[in-house]
């Protein structure tokens, strides 16, 4: 059997009808397509522990601000197909801009607190999109369990927090970064990145490894952990930095002394190519 590609919500209704009452349980991914290592291994985790799996391909307008790089987002629809066949995945929902924003469609859900600080800073209107996608998705596919990585870590934590505040039914579960075998987390932006930036990139994981060996030699002021993770992407070739923090995980609020869990937060231009990474440790 092929893979399905359903590009209307009804086809994807009528699908999931059936799905539901041959007593399948659904397992969600969404993404924006352009898929790498990342994106599969979320799908390979549904596959394991749903029935069916439902990967969705759309990059979403709405979370994209003005000036920033929704025209040239990375489209690689055929390639995306071939890596999801091989994977088995029986169907792909890859909507128009029309089917999911349809003329009037003027409904939006404003994000929890915690969307607030750090992108939500930068990127202020980011996580109202991801909620209103997200939303639209889990209703539309009535997955049991949706996946998603722990690279954008306050996603997830956004996501949670929308699944928790409006009562809906889905388990949201979070997997592992993948990471290229240097240590730079896949990321569909990546491609944007020359050579010689590529290089430079490096900085984030290297930054976070020394966050990492500062906290194991026993260093707990906040202060100094965040002062030397700036100066070492400065070092390492960053060209600007939005933000590298550390935070208590569970809400994202800053420590003056370190305490576990903790997790370093950062989000950093390399060239003209925003990168964000993280590195959770849960205990001391
Ligand atoms: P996208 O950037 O395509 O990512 C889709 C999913 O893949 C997200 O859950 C993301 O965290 C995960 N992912 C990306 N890179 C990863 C990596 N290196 N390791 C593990 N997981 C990784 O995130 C979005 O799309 C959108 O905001 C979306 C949720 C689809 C809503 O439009």
């Amino acid at each position: 059997m092929g893979i399905k590609v359903l590009k209307t919500c009804t086809e994807l209704q009528s699908h999931v009808r059936k799905l539901k009452s041959a007593n399948n349980t659904i397992g969600m991914v969404p993404t924006m397509g352009a898929l790498h290592a990342g994106h599969l291994s979320l799908v390979k985790y549904a596959i394991e522990v749903t029935d069916e799996t439902i990967v969705t391909i759309f990059v979403n307008p709405t979370q994209f601000a003005e000036g920033e790089d929704l025209d040239k987002y990375p489209k690689t629809f055929e390639a995306d197909l071939e890596k999801l066949a091989y994977l088995n995945v029986p169907t792909v929902f890859a909507p128009s801009n029309d089917e999911m924003y349809p003329p009037g469609c003027s409904t939006r859900i404003v994000p929890a607190d915690v969307s607030r600080p750090l992108e939500g800073e930068f990127r202020p209107t980011h996580f109202g999109g991801v909620v209103t996608i997200v939303l639209k998705l889990l209703n539309l596919t009535g997955a049991d369990k949706a996946f998603f990585g722990q690279k954008d870590f306050q996603q997830v934590m956004v996501v949670k927090q929308m699944v928790a505040d409006l009562n809906l039914a889905t388990e949201i579960v979070a997997c592992p970064i993948v990471r290229e075998s240097d240590g730079l987390a896949l990321s569909s932006r990546n491609v944007y990145l020359s050579k010689d930036e590529r290089v430079r990139s490096l900085a984030l994981r290297k930054t976070l490894g020394h966050f990492k060996k500062m906290i194991s030699l026993g260093e707990r002021d906040a202060q100094a952990l965040m002062s030397e993770m700036q100066q070492m992407l400065i070092d390492n070739g960053v060209s600007s930095i939005d933000y590298a923090v550390v935070a208590n995980p569970n809400s994202l609020q800053a420590y003056d002394q370190i305490e576990f869990p903790v997790v370093a937060l950062i989000a950093a231009r390399v060239g003209a190519t925003r990168l964000i990474d993280n590195c959770l440790i849960e205990s001391g």
